[in-house]
């Protein structure tokens, strides 16, 4: 099927904009962020995203079309075949609003097909963009980002089995949140990393949650507590905490991620989501991994279109526009948008 789709993404403190053909081939490439905003205040303020995305919506939209297919303000339809959103699972819901709106809008004014995207699931997406190898089903995938930490058995493009997931904090918030106490900026992954070069990973002992547990979840939550009570228990150089947490962290994502792979005997493991951008995590995994490994660059790790418009390509199910929601809640973007891609399953 020859199809190009601009994809749409709003769901938190990024606005783009992709048009991708195939489901691989990236015509362009859009994003504008608030991210800037939020290191100010330490964090997201779910009013101010929705503001700034509102601003920056169709200035991104019109330059992915310009870049992606040539088209110009004023010249009618673009040449695309959909318009891919989305829809929620999960994202904050001013931010979500804007981008599900906007692209309703479009599909109805341009007379084009929409297909509503649930955000867990396309982050995996990264792994089919560009022209690399293609990974093999079944796969496991370990997505971890701001807003979702779980590992993903994959038999087939649609259908997904959800093995387990964070219980509290997700690994992206336990970067944010340790970056916050050791006073370093906003999102907070990249600047521990950065940090955690100049450290020694071996010195502030700190538990590994759940690490030998026999089910597919993590936790997060405790690691922070560890970090606050061994910080004051005695003095410690900041880049050792850093350096420590993150080997604590990573090393506990790459042992369940393993195990799984060895447990559903899978021929591929794939990474996805901001913290995959994570050099440690990437090192880590490919060190201990038995199958083929993919992991996306790191421009495709963090929010963008063109994992939204490659899911809808392989996941192709348009909706009505009447009928597109925006569903913060993954639990609900599931139910509503993918209940026939996604078993959720429990040992
Ligand atoms: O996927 P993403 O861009 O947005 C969500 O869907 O949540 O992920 C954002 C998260 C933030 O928590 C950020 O701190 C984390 O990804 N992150 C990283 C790195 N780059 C971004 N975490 C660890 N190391 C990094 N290099
Ligand atoms: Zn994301």
């Amino acid at each position: 099927m020859n199809m190009t789709i601009l994809g749409i993404e709003t769901s938190c403190d990024e606005t783009a904009a992709s048009v991708v053909e195939d489901g691989r081939k990236i015509l362009s490439h859009v994003l504008a962020t608030s991210a800037g905003m939020h290191a100010k205040t330490g964090g997201i303020i779910p009013e101010v995203a929705a503001r700034e995305q509102v601003k920056a919506i169709i200035p991104v939209i019109e330059e992915a079309l310009r870049e992606g297919c040539r088209w110009k303000v004023g010249s009618g339809s673009p040449p695309i075949d959909a318009i891919a959103v989305t829809v929620g699972g999960p994202g904050l819901i001013g931010p979500l609003l804007v981008g599900v709106e906007t692209a309703k809008t479009l599909a109805f004014v341009w007379g084009k097909s929409i297909v509503p995207v649930t955000h867990m699931l396309a982050h995996v997406y990264a792994n089919w963009l560009g022209d690399n190898p293609l990974p093999k089903f079944p796969a496991i995938v370990l997505t971890v980002s701001g807003g979702h930490s779980d590992l993903i058995l994959m038999e087939n493009h649609g259908k997904f089995r959800w093995l387990g997931g964070t219980r509290d904090d997700t690994s992206g918030e336990a970067f944010d949140k340790i970056a916050r106490y050791l006073g370093l900026g906003f999102p907070g992954g990249p600047q521990i990393q950065k940090l955690a070069s100049l450290g020694n990973p071996n010195k502030i002992p700190l538990p590994q949650p759940m690490i030998d547990s026999q089910n597919f979840d993590f936790s997060f939550s405790g690691l922070k507590t560890a970090v606050v009570r061994e910080t004051q228990k005695a003095p410690a150089n900041k880049a050792d905490v850093a350096a420590s947490f993150q080997k604590a962290l990573c090393e506990v994502l790459v042992n369940k991620t393993v195990r799984a792979a060895r447990e559903f005997k899978v021929k591929s493991i794939l990474l996805a989501g901001g913290v995959a951008a994570n050099e440690e995590l990437r090192k880590l995994l490919k060190e201990k991994s038995p199958v083929d490994t993919f992991i996306p660059p790191v421009n495709l790790c963090t929010d963008n279109g063109a994992f939204i418009a490659s899911y809808a390509y392989f996941n192709y199910k348009p909706y009505p526009w009447q009928k597109i929601t925006a569903e913060p809640d993954i639990y609900q973007a599931i139910k509503k948008y993918a209940k026939d891609q996604v078993r959720f399953h429990k040992t």
